[in-house]
């Protein structure tokens, strides 16, 4: 018989056996009050390729051709109820394995309808106070492209393996991640302006008072009003992808609308490209390289 426990998937960003990453998300697990199953998932010791961009994944509708391991992590995130995310800050920005992953996400949407609002909750690693950079963003970037639903992200501080319980401060947001976990509402630990079109808390100041989300890429606008409070107000483009599942449907099908687009311009497209089909000397990995 098919138990009912809830199967929650922990995907852990670093190699670091028994580091602050693998230690977040059994914390959190134990702090999850109903009974559950918890699988882990090492993202980086799995064997994952560059996308090619050759689209195929859309016009086959059957994912990547790529023979790697992406169909086996994607199948393990189709088949949980939920998602703990802990990456550690390598340079500023989350470990490298999640944008590795993300980038192979135009294959995601061949599973768009069991992705599709899978709750999650992600906590990134820093081992100097304020010098996370954009990791919050890219974790929730990660839920973004994996159609997941954020229910909360947040910074928790420790350098050494383990340090991230030595202070009262890691168990504290382990408990508040295992409660926004499964909660009704996402839960926010942060109080500033967010994205009207998708919830994303980080911005570039472009002309004026012009601002764009850095995690829908959407346009704004950020103005103070009578009483000296910032108000931000996001215009939707054409490409909103994020704030429901038949938004993120209908980017699949203008993606599908690629190939009748480049069927009409194929050949001008060849064109442009035989001009630069030159012999400019490139340098090879060894691997590619003529023996001879
Ligand atoms: C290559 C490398 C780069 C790092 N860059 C940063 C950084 O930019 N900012 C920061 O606060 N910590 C940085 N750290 C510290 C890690 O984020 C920290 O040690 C973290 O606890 C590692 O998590 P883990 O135990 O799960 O691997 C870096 C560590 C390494 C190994």
């Amino acid at each position: 018989m098919e138990s009912t426990l809830k199967k929650i998937l922990g995907i852990v960003g670093s190699l670091r056996e028994s580091g602050n990453s693998e230690i977040m998300v059994k914390q959190i697990s134990r702090e999850i009050a109903e009974p559950h199953a918890l699988k882990l998932l090492r993202l980086p010791e799995f064997n994952l390729n560059y996308c090619n961009g050759c689209y195929r994944c859309l016009m086959t509708r059957r994912g990547c051709v790529i023979q790697d391991d992406l169909a086996t992590i994607l199948n393990a995130i189709a088949g949980a109820d939920a998602l703990i995310l802990a990456v550690p800050t390598y340079f500023l920005s989350a470990h490298s394995c999640l944008k590795k992953f993300i980038d192979r996400g135009i294959s995601f949407y061949a599973h768009a309808e069991g992705l599709w609002g899978k709750p999650a909750v992600g906590v990134g690693i820093a081992g100097i106070e304020g010098k996370e950079g954009s990791t919050l963003l890219d974790m929730e970037r990660f839920f973004t492209s994996l159609l997941a639903k954020n229910m909360r992200c947040e910074i928790v501080y420790g350098a050494l393996p383990g340090e991230v319980l030595l202070k009262e401060e890691g168990k504290a947001i382990a408990r508040e991640m295992a409660r926004a976990l499964f909660s009704a509402t996402k839960s926010d630990g942060h109080q500033g302006l967010c994205c009207t079109c998708c919830g994303g808390e980080t911005f570039r100041f472009e002309n004026g008072n012009r601002v764009r989300c850095m995690l829908c890429s959407e346009a704004g606008r950020i103005e103070a009003n009578a009483d000296g409070q910032m108000t931000l107000t996001m215009e939707a483009g054409e490409h909103p992808i994020f704030a429901s599942e038949a938004e993120a449907l209908n980017h699949r099908e203008w993606l599908l609308g690629m190939v009748g687009r480049f069927k009409l311009q194929k050949d001008d497209l060849a064109n442009v490209r035989s001009e630069f089909a030159d012999g400019t000397p490139w340098i090879r990995p060894a691997a590619t390289m003529d023996p001879g």
